[in-house]
């Protein structure tokens, strides 16, 4: 048995040997033997002896599976941070093998979920700002729309930088069923994500058009069913997949998260001014890590600045859909159907999650 403070103290024995603005590491997840977590460094070079030693490390203290998520660490207000502008500035791993639904043809326009007459809202979840929440907010925006009873869908699009399996807590992979790949169901949402196809956190080495090949055999090869509303996951800035989004599915909608501070809007009205140009509707902005709910005295505070989401709302002509407090899910690892990150309905900020998924209905007339 391997517990979070053993792999807290196997991750900092190494963590220790670089200065925190070189290496931080956040999202520390054990679940039996596997241990899952991001890992944002300041330069990419260091990349590869760092997880080994992670790995050399958490294998001692008796973990079985390690996977990092490598991201760029960048300064600011809440920066769990990723490169802005580019995926192609992303962690790109030096050799590694995946096995899964990626390789085969592109999907083209001929698939019917991509039909723009299925009647599947697609809703892309973007930011030009990496670590504001994106994944968070997909994750919960589609179990709070499953709960209110919408046959719902994510495709965790962060193709290197997966986190939505994790996050969500799922343990499982995916079966093929006549050459179909079928979605991992949890919190009644149905789920594809690299992640699955991705051998023992084996780093992937597609690039550039691969992305846009591999996202399109994500609604082709997949068996779906029959769904109201399927989300995406966009990896942080405005690079590749953002594009390929863009181009493969031109109907979808967009939801734009920021957090309050003024740069981090700034840096998020990219991502916006990218969803007018091409033509994708702004169902609105959601602002995560609004403020801190004081447990003494009830009252907010606003530790990361004021305005930002509400800003950015006005800049984009959308509306700002949410302000999400700062406080992680009251989840235990012992309870059966135990996320990391799903906040319970009867929650604060389930609520406020079942409130914006009332929200997106009403903008999408579903
Ligand atoms: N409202 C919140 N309160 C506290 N922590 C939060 C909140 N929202 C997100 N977090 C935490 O902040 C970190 C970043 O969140 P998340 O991974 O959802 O961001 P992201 O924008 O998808 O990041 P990336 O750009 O790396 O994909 C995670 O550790 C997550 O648990
Ligand atoms: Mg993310």
């Amino acid at each position: 048995m391997l517990t979070r403070e053993q792999a807290l103290e196997a991750v900092g024995s190494v963590t220790a040997q670089y200065s925190a603005d070189a290496v931080t590491v956040r999202d520390v997840v054990v679940k039996d033997r596997q241990v899952s977590m991001t890992v944002l460094t300041a330069s990419e070079d260091v990349r590869p002896s760092l997880e080994a030693a992670l790995r050399e490390a958490l294998a001692r203290a008796g973990a079985e599976t390690v996977h990092c998520r490598f991201r760029a660490l960048e300064g600011g207000a809440g920066a769990a941070a990723a490169p802005q502008g580019q995926a192609g500035g992303k962690a790109q791993p030096a050799a590694g093998q995946s096995t899964g639904p990626v390789q085969g043809h592109g999907a083209g326009l001929d698939n019917p979920l991509l039909d723009p007459g299925s009647g599947v809202q697609f809703i892309a979840v973007a930011s030009g700002k990496g670590g504001v929440g994106k994944s968070t907010v997909t994750v919960n925006l589609a179990v709070a729309l499953a709960r209110k009873g919408k046959r719902v869908g994510i495709i965790d699009a962060d193709i290197y930088g997966f986190s939505v399996p994790d996050m969500m807590g799922i343990e499982t992979r995916p079966e093929i069923v006549n050459e179909r790949v079928i979605p991992i169901e949890r919190f009644g949402v149905k789920v594809m994500s690299m992640g699955f196809f991705v051998e023992d956190n084996s780093p992937i080495v597609w690039r550039g058009p691969m992305l846009g090949k591999m996202l399109r055999n994500f609604f082709a090869e997949i068996e779906w069913g029959e769904l109201d509303y399927l989300l995406l996951d966009l990896p942080p800035g405005t690079g590749d997949v953002a594009l390929d989004v863009h181009q493969i599915i031109p109907q979808s909608k967009e939801i734009i998260v920021t957090t309050p501070h003024a740069t981090a809007a700034f840096v998020a009205a990219r991502a916006g001014a990218m969803a007018i140009k091409t033509k994708h509707e702004i169902i609105g902005v959601v602002e995560n890590m609004s403020y801190y709910k004081c447990s003494k005295c009830g009252e907010p505070e606003y530790i990361f600045g004021r305005g930002g989401g509400a800003r950015l709302a006005e800049s984009l002509h959308a509306e700002l859909l949410a302000q999400i407090p700062l406080g992680q899910p009251d989840n235990h690892i012992s309870e059966p159907d135990f996320s990391p990150s799903v906040y319970k309905a009867e929650s604060e900020t389930g609520e406020l999650y079942l409130h914006m998924a009332e929200q997106v209905i009403q903008k999408c007339g579903l």
